[in-house]
């Protein structure tokens, strides 16, 4: 079989299929969703149910508030999703399990822009929106789901998750942004914060543009920038900064 290049394509799955595309259909990830640069299939969970209610979710095992994911309807929205047009029986280059399949909750792993890098070089994954107090644990296990956190707060589902997570893989597919993609990007994935931007006017209710920027001096631009870029990665995100100063320390150097 020859292989052919396929589009970026991420699969939802939600109980809300309507959210989508939402923000996505806007701005750079709308107008590169309209030219074929990459698509999206949201899918209805409730579709795979089984029983006359059409219902997803039953009380948890051992009690306790909420509503859990069924695992069988859950599985069949996922194999279902493997067996469509478009997925990956069709698409060489995934086949059925090499495709990323993730689970969007406040208890995964949490995402970062080398994993987004990872998932953009891709040809997409397969995303489930999580709701009510979880998903049966088997499915997530039966169907190697990755569990991913878009940080450490709680939103009342995994939608919005998907969102921000396909929002930054498709800003990284090739042209979606062109050139402008390439600063911010190396800014954080050198693991610094970004440092400040200015434009006209010159002076705003009294504060002017720091003088260096405006000095044609290239050299000093950069090294200014730079040494904001650690001062605010040093402030606000010591995490970062132990991982970017650990990196910068000469290797020879013996402990004790
Ligand atoms: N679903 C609910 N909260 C979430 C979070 N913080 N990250 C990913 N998915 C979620």
């Amino acid at each position: 079989m020859t292989s052919k290049a396929t589009t970026w394509r991420a699969t939802v799955l939600t109980l809300f299929p309507d959210m989508f595309p939402g923000p996505l259909g806007v701005s750079l990830a709308g107008k590169a969703l309209a030219s074929g640069l990459w698509v999206l299939e949201a899918r209805d969970i409730r579709d795979s149910a089984t029983d006359r209610h059409r219902s997803v979710d039953d009380t948890p095992a051992g009690g306790g508030p909420g509503m859990v994911l069924r695992a069988d309807v859950l599985a069949a929205a996922i194999d279902a999703a493997d067996a469509a047009p478009g997925g990956p029986k069709d698409r060489p280059r995934d086949r059925p399990g090499d495709r990323p399949r993730l689970l969007m909750s406040p208890r995964g792993r949490p995402l970062t822009q080398s994993r987004v890098t990872e998932l953009a070089a891709g040809s997409g994954p397969l995303i489930v929106c999580g709701r009510f107090e979880g998903v049966d644990q088997r499915v997530i296990e039966a169907r190697g789901l990755e569990e991913v956190s878009i940080g450490d707060y709680v939103l009342s589902g995994g939608e919005i998750a998907a969102m921000a997570l396909i929002d930054a893989c498709v800003r990284l597919l090739p042209g979606v942004m062109g050139k402008q993609a390439s600063g911010a990007e190396e800014s954080f994935s050198e693991g610094l914060l970004e440092y400040p931007q200015y434009t006209r006017p010159q002076e705003f209710e009294g504060r002017p543009i720091p003088e260096i920027l405006t000095s044609g001096d290239h050299a000093r631009v950069a090294a200014w920038r730079r040494a904001e870029s650690e001062a605010l990665t040093r402030a606000r995100r010591p995490d970062l900064w132990a991982i970017k100063s650990g990196q910068n320390r000469p290797k020879n150097t013996t402990d004790g």
